[in-house]
């Protein structure tokens, strides 16, 4: 396979999230009136596709609700997604007014990602009327912005491009409050790259919170199965033999100088933080009977929390689940 062939599969991953994104949605996890314009409907996933899905995004809207609430003084709070795809993250946060004037979110993914996710905004009269603005074109990168939403084209392999979008394009500002939710991407890029950015970001920025989402686990039977269906697919998981468990994941965050970091299983997240009443909830909506294998998917998957300040750490521990460590 060569390197645009790669490069496809790993942007086509994109229609995975979304496809199971918009399916659990479907089946009233959780609230999300936007992800039906970026999906299309595939076909039904399994009860224990949709309940791993809803867990993830659990934990990514967890961080970032904690980040904004530790932060609602600040002037100005920044949020990045990294290879954000068709996620709808910044239209949610519009719709439930979580922003405040003076924030910034930016959207970074490859170019022909971004295009399409522009391309989509700009003829949807539903999202243009969520944006709240206008939508202008960039002229220094591929991509368009409104002055607090910018949707920008990089490949994150190429570090220098990425600081170039981030401060230049977005005008993140280093010293304010900054969030970085990297949700299945760094797994798909080579170590030497997802390093790069992650040491970037953490000698870059003064006030950072990184949330981290991706698998872990090849070597048991159900995680070499896993390797070999994505692999499949085209799109290997780049990642994993040099951050192949939790307690590696922790480890190659301290690498990087981060303050604090926590990392577990998503099995472990969903045991510690998901609340009773959600777990009884979701059980009603759709029944698992497969409790072991759904607890086998969880434990695949790693969520990672990383803050790095020069600042006050009592007040940066905020920023991480209680009882984490
Ligand atoms: C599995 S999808 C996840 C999308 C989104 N974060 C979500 O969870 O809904 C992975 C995304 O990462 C993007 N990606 C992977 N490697 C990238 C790179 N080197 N540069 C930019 N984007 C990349 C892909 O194009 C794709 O949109």
């Amino acid at each position: 396979m060569d390197l645009f062939e790669h490069d496809a599969a790993v942007q086509a991953t994109n229609d995975d999230a979304q496809t199971t994104k918009i399916n659990t949605v479907a089946r009233g996890y959780y609230e999300d009136p936007f992800v039906r314009y970026f999906a299309r409907t595939g076909s039904r996933k399994s009860p224990l596709i949709n309940r791993g899905t809803w867990v993830r995004v659990q934990a990514v809207y967890d961080s970032v609700y904690r980040f904004l609430e530790t932060y609602r003084e600040n002037s100005c709070r920044q949020i990045v997604s990294l290879g954000s795809g068709f996620d709808s993250l910044y239209f949610q946060l519009q719709r439930k007014g979580l922003l405040q004037e003076g924030d910034r979110f930016l959207d970074v993914d490859y170019d022909s990602v971004i295009s399409k996710k522009v391309e989509i905004i700009r003829t949807n009269p539903e999202l243009r009327t969520a944006l709240r603005a206008d939508l202008t074109q960039l002229t220094n990168a591929c991509g368009a912005k409104t002055d607090q939403y910018i949707l920008a084209g990089v490949d994150l392999r190429l570090v220098e491009d990425f600081k170039r979008v981030t401060e230049e394009v977005a005008g993140f500002n280093l010293k304010k409050p900054t969030l970085v939710i990297c949700e299945l991407v760094l797994i798909y890029m080579e170590p030497k790259y997802s390093d790069a950015v992650l040491s970037y970001l953490s000698s870059s920025f003064a006030e950072l919170l990184l949330f981290n989402f991706e698998q872990v686990g090849p070597e048991d039977p159900f995680g070499k199965q896993m390797t070999k269906n994505i692999e499949a697919r085209g799109s290997p998981l780049m990642g994993l033999v040099a951050y192949p468990s939790v307690r590696a994941q922790k480890e190659r965050f301290q690498k990087f100088n981060f303050n604090a970091v926590a990392a577990m299983s998503m099995l472990e997240y969903y045991s510690k933080f998901v609340s009773a009443s959600e777990k009884i909830r979701t059980n009603r909506l759709e029944p698992l009977d497969e409790i072991e294998e759904f607890e086998l998917i969880l434990e695949h998957y790693c969520t990672v929390w990383a803050s790095r300040t020069t600042g006050d750490l009592a007040h940066i521990e905020r920023l991480l689940p209680p009882e984490a460590g």
